[in-house]
């Protein structure tokens, strides 16, 4: 989806982008090279997102918050470390409603809840989580100063429910929340991609709720590492085109 976009701008003659597979052990090595050889920027994924933090030279607030880093740039040498993870939920939301002050509720309390916590909170929702482990929402509700929700079947109240969590995810296509739940001014966001149409969007849309899929959180997280690496605008048409063409 990058190389899509710096395509369809004409940076493909500044830019590349290429893929590595980095073992845990040789972390610090692959940063030192980022170093060395001048490149750019760097999208860090899984399992790297907290260990790489230590060898950066600065973090940015959503980084620190969050706790983890998808994203590196490289300013001269100096490495600083940002999480746009955040961006990939509150951004294809605010294209559908204003959070402001609405009741949010966020499934799950992994990585991937963390920066969805960090993202609605800054934008002023009433944040509550639900987690199958029911200590890890509690620190979780303690740290950012969330509220904690346990009832899967009462979540009327909620404008929007943001599941976090892996459930859903192909082969085991279950959905944590059931049709009967769902009422049609609510807008239900799925982080799970596979398959792109989970059980929980299908009970979504049965039900007339708006619709957010997993597609959107890559391209959105993935719009603001394009601004921070080349300093451009991307359009996320361009990079859902991409992605859809490998994943659709
Ligand atoms: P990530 O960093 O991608 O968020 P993670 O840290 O492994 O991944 O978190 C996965 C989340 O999915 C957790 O909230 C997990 O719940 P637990 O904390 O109870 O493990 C949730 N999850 C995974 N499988 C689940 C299931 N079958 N039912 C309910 N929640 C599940």
């Amino acid at each position: 989806m990058h190389e899509a976009a710096y395509h369809e701008l004409g940076l493909n003659s500044r830019f590349v982008f290429c893929r590595a597979r980095v073992h845990s052990e040789n972390l610090a090595m692959a940063i030192d090279g980022v170093r060395a050889l001048g490149i750019r920027g760097v999208s860090v994924t899984m399992p790297h997102k907290i260990a790489v933090m230590d060898y950066l030279d600065e973090l940015d607030i959503a980084a620190k918050s969050i706790g983890a880093v998808n994203t590196i740039v490289n300013e001269n040498g100096k490495l600083k470390g940002y999480n746009t993870d955040f961006r990939g939920v509150v951004d294809p939301i605010r294209e559908i409603i204003d959070v402001k002050d609405r009741e949010v509720l966020i499934l799950g309390a992994g990585g991937a809840s963390r920066a969805a916590i960090y993202g609605l909170v800054s934008s002023g929702a009433k944040v509550s989580i639900c987690n199958r482990s029911q200590d890890k929402a509690f620190e979780l509700s303690e740290e950012f100063g969330v509220n904690l929700h346990f009832e899967l079947k009462d979540i009327g109240k909620f404008s929007a429910i943001v599941n976090m969590t892996s459930v859903g995810m192909a082969p085991n296509t279950d959905s944590l929340i059931t049709q009967e739940a769902l009422n049609a001014d609510q807008l239900v966001f799925d982080a799970v991609y596979n398959p792109l149409e989970t059980k929980m969007l299908e009970y979504a849309r049965s039900k007339g709720c708006s619709c957010i899929s997993g597609i959107e959180m890559l391209v959105y997280q993935g719009l603001e590492q394009f601004r921070l690496y080349t300093g451009c605008e991307s359009q996320p048409e361009i990079m859902r085109k991409a992605v859809l063409e490998v994943l659709g």
